[in-house]
C-alpha cells in the first residue's frame, strides 16, 4: 500500500482526529490520488486540513516569531536553509555545518505538517526566539495570533509551470506511481490542487506585502536563483540578522549561498534510502532535490499547455502588479 493510503486509512480512522465532522460536509473533488476539500476558498488533503484547523484553535505566536511561507514546491527547502544559516552563522563554520548532516526539512518545522494530531505543540514550544516556523497555509488561514503579533513573514513563490512540474515529480515520488500529467496540468489550471489556486496563494501574500513591506517580505524563486547573494543580504536584513561591514569582506554572505546552493544541499542529501520524518508523512531526503532549475517545465509539458497556464495566471493576477 502506498504512504499516502496507509496514511489516509490511519487519518479516517483516528479518534482524534480533529474537524473531522466539518471535514465531511465542505465540498470535495476527487484526485487521481486522493479528495481535496475546498476549506475557505482553497483545496487541501484531509491530513493537513486537520491539522489547519487545529493550528487555528490551539496555535500561539510570538511576537518575534518569524514565518516562513510558500505554496509546495516553490523553494521551502532552500528558504529553510538560507533562513538557518543566516540566523545561526555565528555557532558553525562551513566545515562542520549542521546542514551538511541535517535535512534542510529537519531544522525548521513546516507547522502545518508537523503538528501531531493531539495537538501536542511540544515540538515548537521547545525552540529557542526567535523561533523560525515554516509553513504552506495562505495567508487568509494562518491562525490570528499571527497578525496580531506582528509575526514577521517571508513568502517565496515561483512561476506556476515550473511549481506544476515540479509538484508533479514530487505527487509521483509521494504516491508511489505517476500520476497522469495531462490530468494534474487540467486541476492545476481549475485551481484544484492542495494549499491552491496557487495564484490565490500568492495574491494573499503579495496585496498583504504591498501594505504592509516592513512585515512580509515577498522573494521569487528566478529572482533568487539570479542574485543569489544580493538577495541572501535582503533576507538577513529582514530576519534581523544583516551581515556586518566585516562579515560582507570577509565573504560570509557568498558562504552561505554556497552552502545553501542546490549543489551542496542535494549532495548532502544524495541517498536515496534515507528519509526525512515529517509528522505522519515520510519522505525521501533526495525528494527535495530534483533539479533545481529555472524553466525546467519545458521538458515536461507542451508550449501549448505552458500558453494556457501563463494566460490564466495572467488573467487571475490582472491589476495586482504581480507578474511571473
Ligand atoms: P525542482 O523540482 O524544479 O527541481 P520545496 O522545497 O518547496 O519542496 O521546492 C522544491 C523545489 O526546489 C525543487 O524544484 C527543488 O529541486 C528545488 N530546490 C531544493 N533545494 C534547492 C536549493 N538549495 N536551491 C535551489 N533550488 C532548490
Amino acid at each position: 500500500m502506498s504512504q499516502a493510503k496507509e496514511e489516509r486509512r490511519a487519518t479516517n480512522s483516528s479518534p482524534e482526529s480533529h474537524g473531522t465532522d466539518l471535514i465531511s460536509k465542505l465540498p470535495m473533488r476527487e484526485t487521481p490520488s486522493e479528495p481535496l476539500f475546498l476549506y475557505k476558498n482553497f483545496w487541501f488533503r484531509r491530513i493537513f486540513l486537520e491539522r489547519i484547523m487545529l493550528l487555528e484553535a490551539t496555535f500561539k505566536a510570538r511576537h518575534d516569531d518569524i514565518i516562513l511561507a510558500t505554496n509546495p514546491k516553490c523553494g521551502t527547502t532552500w528558504l529553510k536553509a538560507l533562513s538557518f544559516a543566516i540566523t545561526n552563522r555565528s555557532h558553525y563554520d562551513s566545515g562542520n555545518h549542521p546542514l551538511l548532516t541535517r535535512h534542510p526539512q529537519e531544522v525548521i518545522p513546516t507547522i502545518d505538517v508537523e503538528i501531531p494530531l493531539n495537538g501536542d505543540l511540544t515540538f515548537i514550544e521547545k525552540l529557542p526566539p526567535p523561533r523560525i516556523l515554516a509553513t504552506h497555509m495562505p495567508l487568509s488561514l494562518l491562525p490570528e495570533s499571527i497578525s496580531i503579533q506582528g509575526c514577521r513573514i517571508v513568502y517565496i513563490c515561483r512561476d506556476p509551470k515550473d511549481a506544476f512540474v515540479s509538484r508533479w515529480h514530487f505527487m509521483s515520488e509521494f504516491f508511489g506511481e505517476k500520476p497522469d500529467i495531462n490530468v494534474g496540468f487540467n486541476m492545476f489550471c481549475e485551481g484544484v490542487l492542495g494549499y491552491g489556486p496557487y495564484w490565490d496563494h500568492c495574491l494573499e501574500y503579495w496585496r498583504e506585502s504591498v501594505i504592509k513591506s516592513d512585515r512580509i517580505l515577498f522573494l521569487k524563486y528566478e529572482e533568487m536563483m539570479l542574485e543569489p547573494v544580493k538577495f541572501v543580504k535582503v533576507l538577513a536584513s529582514f530576519l534581523g540578522a544583516p551581515f556586518t561591514g566585516e562579515e560582507e569582506d570577509a565573504g560570509v554572505p557568498e558562504e552561505v549561498v554556497r552552502l545553501c546552493s542546490f549543489k551542496t544541499l542535494s549532495g548532502a542529501n544524495s541517498s536515496q534510502t534515507e528519509v526525512v520524518q515529517r509528522g505522519s508523512v515520510v519522505v525521501k531526503k533526495s525528494a527535495y532535490f530534483r533539479r533545481g532549475k529555472v524553466g525546467d517545465w519545458v521538458n515536461h509539458i507542451s508550449e501549448e499547455m505552458g500558453r494556457k497556464l501563463d494566460d490564466i495566471v495572467q488573467e487571475k493576477l490582472k491589476g495586482s502588479g504581480l507578474v511571473f
